[in-house]
């Protein structure tokens, strides 16, 4: 990516909390990478603490579907995320009751299961007290579904990222081939479809977008125009402040 000038960075002072939610697949990770990196944020991607519950659930055998247990686990697990200690490409370690699960949550199985484990109250109350004494610290871009909505309402600038099914499942088709992992456009396409109706269809913080939000569709537009847009939003925030 392109270094940036002092001029197109925005001011660092004002805006501290940075949301982006949106489907699967819709750039949030690389867009939230990329604008963390230029304002010196911290960037946090909220999806892998749902992913590290189905992950350890899935290897516990327990059945994903019963609500109890897993929120039992919810409570109980302890999720770490630190600086990557394997060089293989991950951004950091990400630990589940010390045993590395970093690649382990991006399995198809993962992704068939962790939208019904995101619908459990129960489990989305223990996470977001992590998430919330997380984004409490401040100067950080934070992504998930409900990040706006629920998890930090308080956000300075809040971004709802969109792009087409077709899309996103292209995008994800690429960076599994990308990682030599086998992947089937057709299928990814229909996890995509389904994950996208569990997740918006749920009594509990749906995805949805925040009255305050920012809506930007991404289809065919590149990513370094898409960061353009959301540091031409948090510069107009500061002048409002
Ligand atoms: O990377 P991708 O966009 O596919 O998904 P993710 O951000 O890793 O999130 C995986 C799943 O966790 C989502 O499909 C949601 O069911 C759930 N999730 C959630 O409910 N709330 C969040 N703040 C983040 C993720």
């Amino acid at each position: 990516m392109t270094p940036r000038t002092s001029s197109q960075v925005a001011d660092r002072s004002r805006v501290s909390i940075i949301a982006i939610d949106g489907p699967a697949s819709s750039g949030k990770s690389t867009i939230g990478k990329e604008l963390a990196r230029i304002l010196d944020f911290l960037y946090f991607d909220s999806g892998v603490m749902y992913r590290a519950v189905t992950c350890r659930a899935l290897s516990l055998g327990l059945d994903v579907s019963d609500e109890k247990s897993i929120t039992d686990l919810a409570e109980r697990l302890r999720i770490e995320v630190r600086p990557a200690t394997v060089p293989d490409g991950r951004d950091n370690d990400l630990l589940a009751d010390g045993a590395d699960i970093t690649w382990k949550i991006r399995a198809p199985e993962v992704d068939a299961a962790v939208s019904t484990v995101a619908a459990f109250p129960g489990v989305r109350q223990a996470l977001n007290r992590h998430l919330r004494s997380i984004g409490s610290r401040g100067r950080i871009v934070m992504v998930g579904r409900d990040i706006g909505t629920v998890v930090m309402p308080e956000a300075d600038v809040k971004i709802y990222l969109m792009a087409s099914p077709e899309e996103r499942a292209l995008r994800r088709f690429r960076e599994r081939g990308g990682r030599g992992e086998p992947a089937d456009y057709a299928e990814i396409l229909a996890s995509i479809r389904k994950r996208d109706a569990l997740d918006s269809s749920r009594e509990t913080a749906p995805l949805r977008l925040a009255p305050d939000a920012h809506f930007i569709n991404s289809d065919g537009i590149t990513i370094p125009e898409v960061v353009d847009q959301v540091l031409s939003l948090v510069r107009a925030e500061q002048r409002q402040a």
